[in-house]
C-alpha cells in the first residue's frame, strides 16, 4: 500500500469516490481498456472536475490493482486499491448490502455483518490517508457519498488545515430505519467531520439532523450543527443541495443531425410503433422495473394496450453482478421480459426490447428522441439523473416523463406525470395518459421541466456547495472566500431552445 508521505503530488482540490470515472476493463484476451463507470455520481461530477484542475481519488474498479497516479481526459486520477476481500467485504458486503438497502427504505433486507464493518472502517481509512496525503496546505477535501461516509472525520483527525465538504448521492433514511444500524453513531461522528454535509433532498437533511440529536445529543439550528470541540463548538452546515447534469451538453447532442437520424433509425429498427416507452437504469431492485412491466403486461392483456402499436425498450445496466439481491432480481426481470414477449410478440415485433448493457451517450441521446414516454418508477431514489437526461435531451419539447415520487428529481419536476409506482392501477393510467396526451400538454410540460433542467444545472449544483464550504472557510480562518480560486466552467452554454 502506498503511504500518502512519499507522494510529492499536491492538489488545492481533491474529491473522493468510490469509484473513479473510469474502469479498468480486462477482455478475456488479457489486454487491459478503461471504460467509463456507471451511475450517476460519475455522470454528475465528472464536468465539474474538468474544470477544476484538482485530483481524483477512488477506485479503479478491478481487485488488487496497486496503479499510479496518471491523467485521464484532463482529470488527474489517483488510484485506491482494494484487495478481493475488501470487495466482497467493504464493497459488495457493507456500502451493498448493509447501507444500500438500509438508506433505500429497506426494499431489501438489509444485512448486518461485523466483518463487513471492519472492513468498511479499514478502506475508509485508506481512503482518507491518500486524500490527505495529497491535498495541499488549506486544500479543499470533498467526499462522495454513502461507501466513504467516515471519511471526513479520519480526513479532519489527519489534515485540521482542510476544509471538508460531503455530499450523499443517496437518500438519507428516517431515523426509524436508520436506527437499525449498530454503527450508527460511528457514521454520523465520520460525517461530522466535514464543515458542509450535502443531501438531495430537505428530507434526506433532516432526517440527519434528527439522528445527530437522537444520537449525539448536538444542538442543530437548520441548517447548522453544533460539534463541541475542545473548549468550543464547530458549526457543521447539513442541508439540500439537488444534484443535476450538464444539462447543455445533452442538449446540443441532441440537436446534432447525425444524432438525430440515429433516433429515427431506432425508431425504423423497432418496427416504426405509435408509441415507444422507455426505460434507463441501473438493474437495481430500488429503480422498480418490475413495477413498470407488471403495469405494462396487464394493460397489453386487458387489451387496453396493442401491442402492435407499442415497444417498450428498457436498458438495463449490469451492476453489483455478485451480491445475491442483484442475482434474483435480474432473475425476476429477465423471467417477465420472457412472459410479456411470450404473450404477445408476432413475427418482427416484440412488445419489450431488454438490453443488460449500457450503451455511450451518444446511442443514450439518440434513444431519448426516439422514445415518446419515458418511465421513471424507481421505489426510491435519491435523485434520478436519467430524468433529467431525457428532459435535457428533449430541445423538440416533446415526450412525456412518467416520475416516480419517490424520486427526488419529484421535489423539481413537478410538470412530469408523477406517480406512486406502488399503485398499479395509477401507472397504468398514467401510460395511457402520457401515450394519449395531445401535443400541446406534452409542449407545455416540456417547456416547464427544461426550464428547471436547464436553469440548475450540475455546474449551479457544484457553485452552491463549493460556496457553502468557501462561508465556512473565510468564518474560520478569515481568508481565501473560494475554495478553488476563479473556477472557469468548460461547460457548454449554448443558447436555449
Ligand atoms: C449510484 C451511487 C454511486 C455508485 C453508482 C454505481 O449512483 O450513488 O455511488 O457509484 O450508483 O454503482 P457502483 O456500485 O457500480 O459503483
Amino acid at each position: 500500500m502506498n503511504a500518502p508521505q512519499q507522494s510529492t503530488e499536491r492538489y488545492d482540490f481533491v474529491v473522493v469516490s468510490n469509484r473513479l470515472p473510469v474502469d479498468r476493463v480486462i477482455a478475456p484476451d488479457g489486454s487491459a481498456s478503461w471504460n467509463r463507470s456507471p451511475g450517476g455520481l460519475v455522470t454528475a461530477l465528472e464536468p465539474v472536475m474538468r474544470a477544476a484542475d484538482g485530483a481524483w481519488v477512488g477506485w479503479a474498479g478491478q481487485p488488487d490493482l496497486d496503479l499510479e497516479p496518471f491523467d485521464n481526459e484532463g482529470i488527474r486520477i489517483v488510484p485506491v486499491p482494494l484487495s478481493a476481500e475488501e470487495l466482497q467485504r467493504y464493497y459488495e458486503g457493507f456500502s451493498n448490502d448493509t447501507l444500500w438497502p438500509l438508506y433505500h427504505d429497506v426494499i431489501a433486507p438489509p444485512s448486518f455483518h461485523r466483518e463487513w464493518w471492519e472492513s468498511y472502517v479499514e478502506v475508509n481509512r485508506r481512503f482518507a490517508e491518500r486524500a490527505a496525503g495529497i491535498a495541499a496546505e488549506g486544500g479543499t477535501v470533498w467526499v462522495q457519498d454513502y461507501q466513504l461516509q467516515l471519511v471526513p472525520k479520519m480526513v479532519r483527525d489527519l489534515r485540521p488545515d482542510l476544509t471538508i465538504g460531503f455530499f450523499n448521492h443517496i437518500p438519507f433514511p428516517p431515523y426509524g430505519i436508520y436506527s437499525q444500524l449498530p454503527w450508527r453513531t460511528q457514521i454520523v461522528e465520520g460525517l461530522l467531520g466535514a464543515d458542509v454535509i450535502g443531501f438531495q433532498r430537505v428530507a434526506d437533511a433532516s432526517n440527519f439532523s434528527r439522528a445527530v440529536r437522537r444520537l449525539l445529543g448536538h444542538l442543530t439550528r437548520n441548517p447548522v450543527i453544533e460539534v463541541p470541540e475542545g473548549a468550543g463548538v464547530r458549526r457543521v452546515i447539513a442541508k439540500a443541495f439537488p444534484i443535476s447534469i450538464d444539462s447543455r451538453s445533452f442538449e446540443q447532442l441532441a440537436r446534432e443531425p447525425r444524432i438525430q437520424a440515429r433516433a429515427r433509425e431506432i425508431r425504423e429498427g423497432l418496427g416504426n410503433p405509435r408509441t415507444v416507452m422507455l426505460g434507463v437504469d441501473r438493474l437495481d431492485y430500488t429503480k422498480g422495473i418490475g413495477h413498470r412491466l407488471k403495469a405494462y403486461h396487464e394493460l397489453l392483456r386487458e387489451g387496453r394496450l396493442n401491442a402492435e402499436d407499442v415497444t417498450l425498450v428498457q436498458v438495463a445496466n449490469p451492476s453489483r453482478e455478485r451480491v445475491e439481491a442483484y442475482i434474483q432480481l435480474r432473475d425476476e426481470i429477465e423471467l417477465t421480459v420472457g412472459r410479456i414477449n411470450g404473450d404477445f410478440s408476432t413475427f418482427g415485433h416484440n412488445p419489450v426490447n431488454y438490453m443488460h448493457h449500457g450503451y455511450p451517450r451518444d446511442e443514450m441521446v439518440a434513444l431519448y428522441l426516439a422514445a415518446d414516454v419515458m418511465l421513471v418508477t424507481a421505489l426510491r431514489d435519491g435523485m434520478n439523473l436519467v430524468a433529467k437526461e431525457y428532459v435535457a435531451s428533449r430541445f423538440d419539447e416533446d415526450g412525456v416523463l412518467i416520475l416516480s415520487e419517490f424520486t427526488g428529481a419529484s421535489d423539481e419536476l413537478k410538470r412530469a406525470l408523477l406517480i406512486n409506482p406502488h399503485d398499479i392501477e395509477g401507472l397504468k393510467e398514467a401510460m395511457l395518459r402520457a401515450i394519449q396526451m395531445s401535443r400541446r400538454d406534452r409542449s407545455s410540460r416540456m417547456r416547464a421541466l427544461r426550464r428547471r433542467v436547464l436553469e440548475n444545472d450540475v455546474a449551479r449544483w457544484s457553485q452552491r456547495f463549493l460556496d457553502a464550504l468557501a462561508d465556512v472557510k473565510r468564518d474560520r480562518h478569515g481568508s481565501d472566500p473560494d475554495p478553488l480560486g476563479e473556477l472557469e466552467w468548460t461547460v457548454p452554454r449554448a443558447p436555449s431552445s
